[in-house]
Order: C-alpha cells, then sequence, then structure tokens
C-alpha cells in the first residue's frame, strides 16, 4: 500500500508496487476518465525551489486531471525562504495547508529532511545532484511501454553523469531488473558518483563499463539516455564551457545504432541531441514526457489513497 508514503529515492517503492504504478498509468492513458475526479477536494503543493517545466506542470496536470487543486511557489524568490525561513518550518507549515507536497531543491538531502518534518506524503521532485525519484518512474514507464519489459537490456547513459540526478535515480531502480548491462558514456570529470558504483551497482553486481566515446558503443545499446551538462552545479564557468559540447547525438552516430534502440532524454535539452534526430522514430524524449504526466496521476492517486495499489 503506497498510501501516506514518502517518496524520496527510487528504493522506497519495492518492484511490486512500482509495478503497481505502471498498471495505474497504463489503465489512464488508455482510458482518459480512469480515475477522473477521484481526487476532488484534495490539494497539491508543489514547493519549487529551482527552475523546472516538466516536472511542476505534469504534477499539477495531473491533479487537476485527477479533480484536485494545486497550489504553491515556483521559485524560491516568492517564498519565505527568502526570509531566512528553514525548510523544516516552510515544510511543517505547507503540511497543514496541503494533502501531498512536490519539492524541488537544489540542496541533496533536502528532501529527506522535509519527509521527516511533514505529516503529510513528501514527493522529492529533485535534491540538487542526487536523486530524481518521479522521472525514473517516467523513464521506467516510458522504457516498458515501448520495449516492452525491464529485463536484460542494455542501457547507456551519455553527458553529465557527476551531477545527472536523474543518472543516479535510474542508474539505481534499473540495478533491480534481472540482466541489465550499464554502459556510462561521458568525461573523465563527469563520471558516475561513487556511490552509485561502489553503493549500488559493485554491491549488486551489475555489470557496468565506463567510456568516454559514444560512437564506440552506440551500437551495443538498447536505450541510450542522454543528458544535458548541468550548468547550475558547476563550480567554475569555464569547466562548463569546456565541457558543455562533449557529446552531440546527430544522425550519423544514429546510423550506427540499433533499429530498435530508443533514445530517451528528461529534456530540458540544450545542445546534446540535433534537431534533426527529432524525426527519427527511435527519438522518443517527447512521448516519455507525457508518460511522465500518466505516472504522477498513479502516484498522487496512490500516496492519497483513492486508489489501492
Ligand atoms: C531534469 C532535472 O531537473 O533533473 N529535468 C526534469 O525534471 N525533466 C533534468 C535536467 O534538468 O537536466
Amino acid at each position: 500500500m503506497l498510501r501516506g508514503r514518502h517518496f524520496v529515492e527510487p528504493g522506497n517503492f519495492s518492484i511490486a508496487e512500482t509495478d503497481g504504478l505502471f498498471d495505474l498509468a497504463s489503465k489512464i492513458e488508455e482510458d482518459g476518465n480512469y480515475l477522473r475526479e477521484s481526487c476532488r477536494g484534495k490539494v497539491l503543493a508543489t514547493l519549487f525551489f529551482e527552475p523546472s517545466t516538466r516536472t511542476r506542470l505534469s504534477f499539477e496536470a495531473a491533479m487537476l486531471r485527477l479533480g484536485g487543486n494545486c497550489l504553491g511557489f515556483a521559485e524560491p524568490g516568492s517564498s519565505s525562504a527568502s526570509k531566512g525561513e528553514s525548510l523544516a518550518d516552510t515544510v511543517r507549515t505547507v503540511a497543514c495547508y496541503a494533502d501531498i507536497m512536490v519539492m524541488r531543491n537544489p540542496k541533496e538531502g533536502a528532501a529527506l529532511l522535509a519527509s521527516r518534518y511533514s505529516e503529510v506524503p513528501v514527493v522529492n521532485a529533485g535534491d540538487g545532484g542526487h536523486h530524481h525519484p518521479t522521472q525514473t518512474l517516467t523513464d521506467l514507464l516510458t522504457i516498458k511501454r515501448l520495449r516492452g519489459n525491464l529485463e536484460g537490456l542494455t542501457v547507456g547513459f551519455c553527458g553529465d553523469l557527476k551531477f545527472g540526478r536523474t543518472v543516479h535515480s535510474l542508474a539505481k531502480a534499473l540495478a533491480r531488473y534481472p540482466g541489465v548491462k550499464l554502459v556510462f558514456i561521458s568525461p573523465p570529470e563527469l563520471s558516475v558518483p561513487d556511490y552509485i558504483i561502489t553503493g549500488v551497482l559493485k554491491r549488486e553486481n551489475i555489470p557496468y563499463t565506463e567510456t568516454d566515446s559514444l560512437e564506440k558503443v552506440i551500437a551495443g545499446l538498447d536505450v541510450l539516455y542522454m543528458t544535458r551538462v548541468q550548468r547550475e552545479r558547476f563550480f567554475n564557468e569555464e569547466d562548463y564551457i569546456r565541457l558543455k559540447d562533449s557529446y552531440i547525438l546527430n544522425r550519423e552516430k544514429m546510423a550506427l545504432a540499433r533499429e530498435n534502440l530508443i533514445v530517451l532524454h528528461p529534456l530540458p535539452r540544450v545542445n546534446e541531441i540535433s534537431r534533426e534526430v527529432d524525426a527519427d522514430p527511435r527519438a522518443v524524449y517527447f512521448k516519455q514526457a507525457k508518460y511522465g504526466m500518466y505516472v504522477r496521476m498513479a502516484l498522487l492517486a496512490s500516496l492519497l489513497g483513492v486508489v489501492s495499489c
């Protein structure tokens, strides 16, 4: 049962619970009326201390489609955080007004802290360069729907694997599926942090390789997960400028890949996927954004207990 639970990182839900969410999301996709009005009278608070387009709007769209209401802020300057209020106090207050809250914060661990002070479910919409578990639900659902399963896949991650929180969450989640192999493609300065390599992959004996060449490995991939270089997490602009165009997926590179490859990207895209790739049927990142709304509807309905999952 997910009712009343927090969702801070992918490991908070079992595979069976995650599968339950995917089943619900698929029912919603097939039948636009399913769960409609199920959250009437419920309030979602969105606390965004960092910019967002898809995550915040898809959560709000999800709640509105379920018949509930939304309140919140989209930048910290408009909340009392700018007056020096602690996160704990903000969260305790918001829990008085809302039935569930979704929070994005630049500090690693912020969502965990919020979950300790909140009487209503807290959903992590990104804590610094750490985790982004609802993007992971989106990514897993996209892979499952478009590839048919989550087992036995070779998944390549390309770009900023150091600061990319979507990468950390998805790698951790994929490590739970049998037969998965991971290929990490990044410049050495932007490689996957040790808490994923040692803390998850080595501990669970998950096969993985690290390389700096996309061309060399693209032919062996079932899924390619492209990411943007996370400018806001760099300590100096020169490093960002040097690394920002390390990888650009274009038609020539796609020609080396399998016919049934799928290319995901959490978005926003900056330069790392050339526009000419958008027309390739293997490019599924805008479909992915749509799956994000369905799975967030399933998540909100489940955490609020209006459906049993
Ligand atoms: C991602 C994020 O915020 O981590 N965006 C998203 O939620 N879809 C990826 C990014 O900002 O690069």
